[in-house]
């Protein structure tokens, strides 16, 4: 037999392709033979046709052809980089997370995007703005898929494919709502549970200045595990160290497209490196029930926010941006996050929405960048332990295991670690009930958007609300949508209504008790309008 070592190795070390450059390189066709000159292409003849033989040139324009992979259905817009996490502050006694153990350091890549944008759309759409970590822990990579608002539009998880296309283009005009806002103000005139996050949207924080200065919040109830099986509902919040900054409607204008990604990349080239806080609400089973019994505040419904004088912010750790990326298709637009991605500690709550997403965010990775996502060089996780598990094959199987049997054989066993807590007890809130479909709107529902107006928006910042409304609202098409609108926010505050009539020149509806809601039921029909 040929000894291999003689006739060379035939494994490639894929690690060098993060460092690549054009030194001592030759060039080749896909199968490493090498080529003369890039540019030729063999034909017959001067003026002749080309040649089905020559693979050199087939190899390139049939790659080329199909260098673009779908871009995310949402948040197709956007950049990130890499950097580490610390734990300054350790949970050890309600998270049995390693990651937030004493000391512990992992690792990390950060996504920031804009929502609703295809891929090269501008950085300074009024949009809410993705935030994603992946944390590569010690044991598997935890992934914190975030907005930089606290609540949400919906909370009905069937909404979302609906209030998303009112956020792209119009099928026959094909314009976003820049350009004519009517899908995007009937879809919200109709589904009022989404004033609150409508407002955060119009005002001042829609537009944030660039994404080192803004805060990122899971939105989401999650559960955090400690050793015993004891677990407490957290929220969690990434306090930017830089403050926030936002830039106007008007001014957004003088802004190039990539603002947001130049920004954060030549902050880290110039060795300004960004950082976040990352703190924790938490509440126990007995405080969440209180709290919906009391103040009608649900931690399974992502409209909602948690009061922070009652539930205050601790702080876990800090991470920072420190590195930007090499490759941008490698290491951002193939990462892949997904809140399903979690580790012993961290578990989903039964947030419908969050429950919903943890089927689609992988769903949508098999789609757009193939089953074998996990393996790709920036998904694929670094633990200390050597992994195994029974998937094999699919498309680019690169950690395809070996010999290694793909069934549980007891001839080559593998091991297992136990599970260290008492399943009983984490999942005890699971209580069943009826089968419910849909939510209602109740009066509850909008004294978050009050709060905003009344207490939070200042003089300035109201007329900065207004305008940006009333300039959006002036492309919508059907004037009933806004009368509807203008009702919605009437049960947010009466001075808001009449400020918005005033601008937009529409009367809008008194009430909503009166009104039906295609997305909705509305509780306020059966109930005294306040
Ligand atoms: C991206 C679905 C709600 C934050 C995505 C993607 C899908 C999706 C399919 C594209 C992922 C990819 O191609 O890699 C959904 C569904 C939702 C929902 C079905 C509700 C039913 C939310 C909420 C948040 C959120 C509530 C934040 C609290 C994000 C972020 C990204 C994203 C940050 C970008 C991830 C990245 O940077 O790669 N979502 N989403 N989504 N979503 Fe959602």
């Amino acid at each position: 037999a040929v000894d291999s070592k003689q006739v060379g190795n035939i494994h490639r070390d894929y690690s060098e392709d993060r460092n690549a450059s054009s030194e001592d390189t030759v060039y080749v066709a896909g199968n490493g033979a090498p080529y003369p000159h890039p540019y030729e292409a063999q034909r017959v003849g001067e003026n002749g046709p080309l040649l089905l033989q020559d693979f050199h040139l087939v190899d390139l324009i049939s790659h080329f052809d199909r260098e673009r992979i779908p871009e995310r259905v949402v948040h197709a817009k956007g950049g990130g980089a890499h950097g580490y996490y610390q734990t300054t502050d350790t949970l050890e006694d309600i998270c049995m997370a390693d990651l937030f153990q004493a000391g512990k350091k992992c690792p990390t890549s950060v996504r920031f995007s804009t929502v609703g944008g295809e891929s090269g759309s501008h950085d300074c759409a009024r949009d809410p703005r993705g935030f994603s970590i992946k944390f590569r822990t010690e044991e598997g990579n935890w992934d914190m898929v975030a907005n930089n608002t606290p609540a949400f539009f919906l909370r009905d998880p069937a909404k979302f494919p609906h209030f998303i296309h009112t956020q792209k283009r119009d099928p026959q005009n094909h314009m976003t709502h820049a350009d004519d806002s009517t899908m995007f103000w009937d879809y919200l005139s109709q589904n009022p549970e989404s004033v609150h996050q409508v407002m955060i949207l119009m005002g001042d924080r829609g537009i944030p200045d660039g994404w080192r200065k803004m805060h990122g919040y899971a939105g989401h109830t999650l559960k955090l595990v400690n050793k015993s099986g004891d677990w407490v509902y957290a929220q969690m919040h990434m306090k930017s160290k830089q403050g926030t900054d936002f830039i106007t409607q008007a001014d957004s204008a003088n802004y190039s497209p990539d603002y947001a990604q130049k920004d954060l990349y030549n902050a880290i080239e110039k060795g300004d490196f960004p950082g976040w806080d990352v703190c924790w609400q938490t509440m126990t089973p007995k405080e969440a029930e209180e709290l919906w019994e009391k103040q009608k505040i649900n931690v399974f419904d992502l409209t909602h926010v948690w009061p922070h004088k009652q539930f205050p912010l601790r702080k876990v750790g800090e991470f920072f941006l420190n590195e930007n990326v090499k490759n941008y298709f490698a290491e951002i637009e193939q990462i892949a996050f997904n809140p399903g991605h979690l580790v012993p500690g961290i578990e989903p709550s039964a947030d419908p929405v969050l429950q919903s997403r943890l089927f689609s965010y992988p769903d949508t990775h098999r789609h757009r960048i193939g089953v074998n996502y996990q393996q790709l060089p920036v998904n694929s996780p670094r633990v200390p332990y050597k992994m195994a598990n029974f998937q094999r094959d699919g498309q680019m199987a690169f950690f395809n295991q070996g010999s290694r049997p793909p069934y549980l054989s007891s001839i080559s066993p593998i091991q297992f670690r136990q599970r260290s807590t008492d399943l009983d007890k984490v999942h005890s809130h699971f209580i069943a009930g009826a089968v419910a479909f849909l939510s209602e709107i109740r009066p509850e529902d909008f004294n978050a958007a009050r709060a905003l107006w009344d207490k939070v928006m200042d003089d300035a910042a109201k007329e900065r609300f207004i305008e940006n409304i009333s300039g959006h609202m002036s492309t919508c098409r059907k004037e009933d949508i806004i009368k509807r609108q203008i009702a919605i926010f009437r049960e947010v505050s009466g001075d808001l209504a009449s400020r918005l009539e005033k601008a937009t020149g529409v009367k809008g509806h008194e009430s909503i008790a009166d009104l039906t809601f295609n997305g909705t039921h509305n509780g306020f029909a059966k109930e005294e309008s306040k």
